[in-house]
């Protein structure tokens, strides 16, 4: 193959497909042990491969508009990374004048974003969570089609329609469900549970000295790895699909609270009760990284340390 016909055929695709590829051939190569044969064509490929991962997150003049709904755990890290990354990212919540469920202030939060990314979350876990997430995401959709946003990004729980008898868990598959089935290219990223989010899920079944927990596996993973892996997808073409990552280690809940009652030097303990709190009517390991999942590298353990 002519070498000139290479280089045209590399500058004409995207970076991570083009990754896949000359890694695949380079691989095939060096398999086949034949280095010599390693000529100035695959030499170019080899050093292509090696770059494109890091340029794939590279802006490259290509700056993208951002509007980010929900300022909360996540949202504030994900304005942060996309800024680092040289985009153009503002953060909008009812603090800022934009209120998802009463349309304030959105078609100004939206206009000239070529991307938006909702990460606001409903003020209750019980049934009122179907109408906040029914009613915040039809106008959203509404709103960015409007704006003209070309990506739609949502943070979603992993396992999250495995879970029928939790209110909540309804409430964010039907949020999956209309941005699904709505006009604007999507990507769905769903996360296992925030380490974040451990101790106050405990707070909630404490009673005086004793904290009731059921056994439910958890695979917590934490909120800065999460804002990273939603602010990735923001960066890249939708996926019109969902994009799983989690923690690098499971847990049972109870087993959890344990951990966290002696990193934190509290004289509590934990009780194991299969009927106690939300995570009760989980059943068996749904809401652990299903195959193919990405996984992060922070351990619980580590984290505590430092939380
Ligand atoms: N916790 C977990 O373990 C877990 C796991 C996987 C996925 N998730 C998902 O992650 C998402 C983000 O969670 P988070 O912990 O970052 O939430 P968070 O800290 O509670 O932040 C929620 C944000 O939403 C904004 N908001 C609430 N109602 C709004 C409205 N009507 N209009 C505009 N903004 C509104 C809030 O700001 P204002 O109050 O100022 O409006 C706040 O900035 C949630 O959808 C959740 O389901 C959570």
């Amino acid at each position: 193959m002519e070498p000139g016909t290479v280089s045209d055929r590399l500058q004409s695709m995207s970076p991570e497909p083009l990754g896949e590829i000359i890694r695949g051939t380079v691989e095939r190569l060096l398999d086949a042990q034949q280095p010599r044969e390693l000529d100035c064509t695959a030499a170019d490929l080899l050093r292509a491969a090696m770059g494109a991962d890091i340029e794939h997150h590279r802006p490259k003049g290509n700056l993208m508009k951002i509007s980010v709904i929900g300022t909360g755990l996540i949202g504030a890290q994900v304005v942060g990374d996309l800024t680092a990354a040289g985009h153009e990212a503002s953060g909008h919540s009812r603090s800022t004048g934009v209120d998802l469920l009463t349309g304030d202030g959105l078609d100004d939060a939206l206009r000239g974003a070529q991307v938006a990314v909702n990460l606001t979350n409903s003020p209750t876990f019980d049934d009122d969570s179907l109408d906040f997430f029914r009613t915040s995401v039809t106008n959203l959709l509404a709103a960015a089609q409007a704006a003209g946003v070309g990506h739609l990004v949502t943070l979603s729980i992993v396992g999250v329609d495995q879970v029928p008898d939790m209110a909540y868990y309804r409430a964010k598959t039907l949020q999956e469900k209309l941005v699904e089935a709505g006009p604007i290219p999507y990507s769905i990223v769903r996360a296992t549970q925030f380490m974040e989010f451990i101790a106050p899920t405990m707070e909630s079944t404490t009673d005086g000295e004793v904290v009731r927990l059921p056994a439910t596996p958890i695979q917590p993973i934490s909120s800065a790895e999460v804002a990273a892996a939603v602010a990735e997808v923001a960066m890249g073409s939708p996926l019109h699909g969902i994009r799983n990552i989690a923690g690098p280690d499971v847990f049972t809940l109870d087993e959890l609270g344990r951990i966290t009652l002696e990193a934190k030097g509290n004289h509590r303990h934990v009780v194991t009760d299969p009927t106690a709190g939300l995570f009760a009517v989980v059943k068996g390991d749904v809401l652990t990284a299903p195959q193919g999942a990405r996984l992060f590298g922070t351990h619980y353990r580590d984290w505590l340390r430092s939380h």
